[in-house]
This record gives structure tokens, C-alpha cells and sequence, in this order.
């Protein structure tokens, strides 16, 4: 199997990064191949542009998807980002490494799916979920969080992490990937001194190697469920019969009696 490890991180000597090479170690220790792209080490352009397009297919007026397309089509896309691309056709699985920032993904690592994930190449209406062009592969994010577990949980005061993180996990799933369970480590904070600074260390220990135990026994990690395609009707709904994953998805008037009625209750 080949790896891709995406590290989103500005800092070398960060929990993240230590975990990213962490990914790399235990996978080559498997004997899979692993490739590490560090986003900020590269000084990856999150923003997606006209700048990066040098065979436009309208000079007057910067469509992100038409230029995505076109420049696609006529293999001119920025270097960067077919390198990038080849690395994802190559790799059987991808796992992203990043710090939880505002409640979701850094800057870097959105922009890295803006301008990776092309449309026209690696999705289109007809090719994406199950059918897109990622099928096949695996997809795993790894995330911290300064918050504690409780804080991140679904009744945490910062809310749900996991859901938080489903956009994410979905963008992935778009484009065809089987996302797995993510794994998130809480109340990962610096600027500690003393006892607090030695407890801090002692627990991240701990979780690192927690998460490298489970990382080689990689086959048997759970994917977060979607709706198929067969669960939608033709104008794009949920079939009333369909399960349901996610708030995010759901049975739009059952969810939303619940929900009035529990804030109704305060
Ligand atoms: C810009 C920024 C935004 C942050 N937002 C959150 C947040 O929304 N929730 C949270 O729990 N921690 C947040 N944090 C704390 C980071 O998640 C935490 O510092 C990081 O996971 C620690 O890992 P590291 O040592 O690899 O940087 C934020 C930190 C920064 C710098």
C-alpha cells in the first residue's frame, strides 16, 4: 500500500508534525511506501486565483471551476497542484494531519482541497460519492484540539468536534474516498510550565503512541457512514425511507420538530 501523508502545521517541532512522522514511521515499519507533504514547508497557495491559470479560458472573468476544467483538459494546471494530484492518483490512502483551528480546518488545508481537488478532473456530476474518482482509497483525518474531550463532545460547550469536522470528511467522500473514523486528540496546549508542562508531555506521549498502536492495525479501523446515491430521490432528497448519518443530512422536519421542541423546553 502507499501512503500520503498531508501535514498542515507551520511549525516542525508541533505535536502534528510529530505525529505526521510518526504515520510515516509506523507505515514504512509495516513495509507500505509513505510520502509526506508538508503544506506550509512547501509554502503551499491555499488561495485559489486567476495567478495560477496561464492558459485562460476567459481573461475577462475568473470562473474557479471553468478554469479548473479547462486547464485540466489541456494538462496546464499548476505544477503544484498536479504533483499533488499524481501523489493522490498514486496513493492508496491519504491521512491529513491538523491542528483544529476555529473550529475546523486550517487556512492551508482548505485551500489545499480548493485547488487539489479539480473539478472536471477529479470530480464531475457523474463522477463523484461512489462513483468518484477517488473510489477505492481510504481517507483518514488526524486532529488536535486545545480543548478538552468534554468540551469537544456533543454536548460540550465547544460543541462536536467529530460533526464539526464532517464538511470535511463529506469534501472527501464527494470526491470518492472511504473516509475513516477521524482521530482526535483533546486538550493538546502549549504555553505550560512546570508539573502542568511534564503532565502535558507524559499525556501526549501516551497519545502518540495510543494512535501509532492503532494506525498498524489500519485494516481494522471503522469509515464514517454516507447516504448513497440510491438514497436521494431525483430532485436531490432524502427518500423517506433513507437512514440517516448526519444532522447534516437528515429527515428535515422530523430533526427540526425535535430540535424546536428541545429549545421550546429552555
Ligand atoms: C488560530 C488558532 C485557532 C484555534 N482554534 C481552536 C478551536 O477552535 N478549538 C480548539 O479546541 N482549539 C483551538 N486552537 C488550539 C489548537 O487546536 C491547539 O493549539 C493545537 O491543536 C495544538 O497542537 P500543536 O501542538 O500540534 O499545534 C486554536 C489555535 C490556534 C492557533
Amino acid at each position: 500500500m502507499h501512503v500520503l501523508i498531508v501535514l498542515a502545521h507551520p511549525e516542525k517541532q508541533s505535536f502534528n508534525a510529530h505525529l505526521a512522522e510518526k504515520t510515516r514511521q509506523t507505515l514504512l515499519d509495516l513495509g507500505h511506501e509513505a510520502t509526506l507533504i508538508n503544506l506550509y514547508g512547501e509554502d503551499f497557495d491555499p488561495r485559489e486565483a486567476d495567478w495560477h491559470y496561464s492558459a485562460r479560458k476567459d481573461v475577462d472573468k475568473f470562473d474557479a471551476m471553468q478554469e479548473q476544467r479547462h486547464h485540466w483538459h489541456m494538462k496546464k494546471l499548476p505544477s503544484t497542484v498536479e504533483r499533488h494530484i499524481s501523489l493522490l492518483s498514486r496513493a492508496d490512502a491519504v491521512v491529513i494531519h491538523f491542528p483544529f483551528w476555529w473550529f475546523g480546518a486550517p487556512a492551508i488545508l482548505k485551500g489545499w482541497l480548493d485547488r487539489v481537488l479539480v473539478y472536471g478532473g477529479l470530480y464531475k456530476s457523474d463522477m463523484r460519492h461512489e462513483d468518484g474518482s477517488m473510489r477505492g482509497k481510504k481517507a483518514l483525518l488526524v486532529s488536535t484540539a486545545g480543548a478538552s474531550m468534554q468540551a469537544c463532545a456533543p454536548n460540550g460547550r465547544d460543541g462536536d468536534m467529530r460533526l464539526m469536522l464532517w464538511p470535511l470528511m463529506y469534501s472527501l467522500h464527494y470526491v470518492g474516498f472511504d473516509v475513516l473514523e477521524p482521530h482526535l486528540i483533546y486538550g493538546v496546549r502549549g504555553g505550560l510550565v512546570a508539573d502542568d508542562e511534564k503532565r502535558q508531555r507524559d499525556q501526549l506521549t501516551q497519545q502518540s503512541l495510543e494512535y501509532q498502536a492503532k494506525l498498524a492495525r489500519w485494516t481494522d479501523w471503522p469509515s464514517v457512514p454516507f447516504n448513497r446515491n440510491e438514497d436521494f430521490t431525483d430532485g436531490q432528497a432524502l427518500k423517506p425511507d433513507a437512514p440517516v448519518y448526519s444532522p447534516f443530512v437528515r429527515h428535515a422536519e422530523v430533526a427540526d420538530t425535535a430540535v424546536q421542541a428541545e429549545i421550546s423546553q429552555l
